[in-house]
C-alpha cells in the first residue's frame, strides 16, 4: 500500500443492474446519480481538510474544520455502503442462499433457521426513519447480527464486516413505490440479490467492495 500522497476516490461502474425484479431501471439510474454525490463529496472533503491542515488550521476551536470533520463519517458511509448495495444485487437472483452453502450455514448458527434471519432483517427494513439494514459479520467471532443503520453512520459497529446490504432510505425506492409501501420495495429488495457476493464477502477476510481510488 502506497503512503504519503492522498487519492480521489473513482464513481464505480453498475451497469449491470438493468431488468431487475420490481427495482425499475429509472429507479437505479436516479439512485446512482445520488451515489455519485457522495464520491464528489468524499474527494472534496478530504481535499478541503488537507487544505485546512497546510494552512495549519486543523484545530477543534476552528468551525470549518470541526463540521468538515464532522461530515467525513456521513459522506464516507454513504459512498461505502451504495458500493456494498449494488454491487449485493443482481438480475433473476434467487430468494435464498444455496442450501449448503456457508452463508446458509453461518445463517441457522446465528439464527436458528434462513427463514428466522430474513423475517428478522425484513422486520428491521419496516423500521421507520431512513438507514440501512446490514447483515454483519463480526470478523473476531464469526458471529453474523443484523443491524439498522441511521443516516450511513449511526450504529455501524466499527471493524465488522457488512454481508448483505440494504438501502431503505426513501431514495431507494420512491420512484417506484409510495412512501407507505417500503414493504414492498423490500420485497423486491430478496428477489434481486446476488447471493455469491454475499458467500464471497463471508468468506474473504477483508470487508471487499468495489472501489478505486487513484
Ligand atoms: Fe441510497
Amino acid at each position: 500500500m502506497q503512503h504519503g500522497k492522498t487519492k480521489a476516490y473513482k464513481e464505480q461502474s453498475f451497469d449491470h443492474l438493468r431488468g431487475l425484479d420490481g427495482i425499475s431501471d429509472d429507479q437505479i439510474a436516479e439512485h446512482l446519480k445520488l451515489y455519485g454525490g457522495y464520491i464528489k463529496q468524499v474527494n472534496t472533503l478530504n481535499a478541503e481538510l488537507a487544505e485546512l491542515m497546510g494552512k495549519g488550521k486543523a484545530s477543534g476551536k476552528d468551525p470549518e474544520f470541526a463540521e468538515l470533520t464532522r461530515r467525513l463519517g456521513f459522506e464516507y458511509n454513504g459512498m461505502i455502503l451504495h458500493e456494498y448495495y449494488f454491487s449485493n444485487l443482481r438480475r433473476a437472483g434467487e430468494a435464498k442462499p444455496p442450501t449448503g452453502s456457508g452463508l446458509g450455514h453461518a445463517l441457522v448458527d446465528a439464527f436458528g433457521s434462513v427463514d428466522t434471519w430474513k423475517a428478522d432483517f425484513q422486520a428491521m427494513g419496516d423500521m421507520r426513519g431512513i438507514g440501512w439494514v446490514i447483515l454483519f459479520q463480526d470478523p473476531c467471532t464469526d458471529r453474523l447480527t443484523n443491524h439498522w443503520i441511521t443516516l450511513h453512520q449511526d450504529g455501524v459497529p466499527a471493524g465488522f464486516k457488512p454481508l448483505l446490504v440494504m438501502d431503505v432510505w426513501e431514495h431507494a425506492f420512491m420512484r417506484d413505490y409510495k412512501a407507505t409501501e417500503k414493504a414492498k420495495y423490500v420485497e423486491a429488495f430478496f428477489r434481486n440479490i446476488d447471493w455469491q457476493i454475499v458467500e464471497r464477502r463471508l468468506q474473504e477476510h477483508a470487508a471487499v467492495r468495489p472501489a478505486a481510488a487513484a
